[in-house]
This record gives C-alpha cells, structure tokens and sequence, in this order.
C-alpha cells in the first residue's frame, strides 16, 4: 500500500517517521519472501500514539515488523503498511545485574553486550536470528534457554487502548514460543536481569551452541527458522524427516536437507509456495502419525 495523501505524507515526514517508500518486504526477510508497501521507520518512541491515530484517521491498515526472522508475507502489493522501530544508540544499557534493552535491538548483540560485562545466562539465544522485541513477543528459545526466564518488565505501547504501559513479572506470561502479549501490543523496552559469570565461561557456552546450530541446522538458506513447534513430548523435525521429506518441495519452497523443520526458500519460492509445501507436510504427518502440527512462524498472507 502506497500512503499518497499529502496530509498524511505531511504528518508524518513532521513527526520524524523515515518512508521507504514501495519497499520489498522480501528483502526486509530472512524467507525473502514477500510483497511491496510502504515501510514506515519510527526513530523516537514518544510519535508512535500520533502515528497510529494517523494511519486510523487516514484507513490505513499497519503492520509491526520485527527483524522479519518469524514471519511469511504475502506477494505482491500488500493491503498494510509496515511499522518497524529503529533502536537508538546505544540500545543495551546495564547497571548491576539489570539490563535494559531497546524492542529494536538485535537479540545476537544483546547477549554478547551482556557477555562483555560479565552478565551471562543466555549463551544459547546467541544464533536465535531477530530483535528483542520479536523473541520477547515469541518466547524465542533454544538449548534449553527462553528469553522469558529473563524478563523482569516490559514497557509497551498497547496500541487497542491508545496507552503505554510497564508490565511486569507476573503480569506476563511466558510459555513454549508463546506469550501473554495481546496482538496488538507493541513492545518498546525490556528490563532482564541476568546472572553474573565470567566472560570466558559465556564465551565457551556461545561457542558450543554456536557448533551445536552449525551442525543441525541451514544457516546459509533463507529461512524463518523452524516452520512447526514441537508437539508436546515430540519433534517436529525428526517426524517430517522420518517421512523421507527432506528436500521435497513445492515451487521453490524446500524441506531442508539439513533439518527438516527448516523450510528453506532454494531460489525464487512464492508465498503460496511456502503455504503449499506447510499444508502438505501438515497433512502428511497428520496421516502418519494422527498429530496437527502447529505453525510456529507468523504469516500475514491476508
Ligand atoms: N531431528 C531429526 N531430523 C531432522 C531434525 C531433527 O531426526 O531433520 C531430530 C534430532 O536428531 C533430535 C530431535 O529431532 O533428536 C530434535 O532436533 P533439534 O535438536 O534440532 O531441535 P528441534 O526440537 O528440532 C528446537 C527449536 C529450535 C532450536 C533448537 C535447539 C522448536 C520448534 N525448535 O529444534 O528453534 O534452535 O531446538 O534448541 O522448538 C525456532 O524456534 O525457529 C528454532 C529453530
């Protein structure tokens, strides 16, 4: 969607807000999947309420960006624009054991800005690709740690009510890539605390998860990560992989050779491709083994 109103461009050009205008979403993506609108880049946190009203006033529909690491778009000219935040700099500040990081900063970063002050812990979200404020909103894990566990409060921006507000401990709920966050929340800045440890000590733990994703998983293919969440006391993966799926596609939309709930994009794959390919390994697990596998990745294909 393209925001030709004047008034609109006005306002928005006023308030700061960076318009990539027509952009591809597709290489806003780790899937490079993906169609055009306008990106809409908010640098100061405080023009977001004004912002939103706007698009309102005006009927434009939007969407938040993350990192674009979870998500499968739609082709073509999408109905939405896209909001994404830029992190000011620097975005991770500590003091003691706590941390407070910007929604827009880079997970990867993060831990290793921790790492350096000897603040460890999350040594195995190091490869987890994305923004803070997407893992928060995901509950992103892996190798036995959760971003969750972390979290002592949120600041959001919860946009249904026109209202900021701080969330903390038990206010939220963090379970298995699931959070209590309503969908149109948006996350702003987190508070974690963190235990203390050594810097080489974190430094050897990065390394091991680090061998540990090479190994298993296809770092260099565009992907979103895995497609599926486990099924209680199961592997997604090892079932997809046990059907002799591995490099089945549809289009250019892949199984991984590498890990079978990566579905990778092997060259020009269309959504409908992505959305073929889950439906069809959907259904043949479904028939192998009577179990519906639950996406894990976010589509906006409507
Ligand atoms: N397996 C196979 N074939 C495959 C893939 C896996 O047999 O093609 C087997 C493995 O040998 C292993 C089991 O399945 O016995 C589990 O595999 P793995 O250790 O790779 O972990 P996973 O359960 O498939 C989860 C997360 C990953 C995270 C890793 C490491 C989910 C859906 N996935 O994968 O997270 O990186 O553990 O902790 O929970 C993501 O969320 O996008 C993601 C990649």
């Amino acid at each position: 969607m393209r925001i030709e109103s004047p008034r609109a461009l006005a306002a928005i050009a006023e308030m700061g807000v960076e318009r990539l205008a027509g952009a591809s979403l597709a290489e806003l993506t780790s899937l490079g999947i993906g169609g055009a609108t306008d990106v809409l880049r908010v640098r100061r946190h405080h023009s977001l309420p004004a912002l939103i009203q706007l698009l309102r006033a005006e009927g434009i529909e939007h969407r938040f960006l993350g990192g674009g690491t979870n998500v499968l778009i739609a082709d073509g000219e999408l109905p939405w624009v896209a909001l994404q935040l830029v992190s000011p700099q620097p975005d991770v500040l500590i003091e003691g054991r706590s941390v407070w990081v910007d929604a827009a900063a880079d997970l990867g970063r993060m831990v290793t800005t921790c790492a350096k002050k000897n603040l460890g812990g999350m040594e195995g979200l190091i490869g987890v690709p994305g923004t803070v404020g997407g893992a928060l909103r995901m509950n992103a894990g892996a190798y036995g740690t959760e971003i969750g566990k972390f979290v002592r409060e949120v600041d959001v921006y919860r946009a249904a009510a026109g209202v900021n507000e701080t969330l903390r401990d038990g206010q939220i709920s963090f379970e298995y890539r699931h959070t209590s966050f309503a969908p149109a929340d948006i996350m702003l800045r987190a508070r974690l605390e963190l235990p203390e440890k050594p810097y080489a000590e974190i430094l050897a733990g990065i390394r091991v998860c680090n061998e540990k994703r090479r190994a298993s998983q296809p770092l260099n293919q565009k992907s979103a990560g895995c497609i599926f969440k486990n099924p209680p006391g199961g592997s997604a993966g090892r079932m997809i992989d046990g059907l002799g799926l591995k490099g089945f596609r549809v289009g250019d939309a892949m199984v991984s050779e590498r890990h079978a709930n990566f579905f990778v994009n092997a060259g020009r794959a269309t959504c409908a491709d992505m959305l073929g390919l889950i439906a069809e390994v959907r259904a043949r697990v479904h028939a192998a083994h009577g179990c519906e596998l639950e996406g894990e990745v976010i589509v906006w294909n409507a």
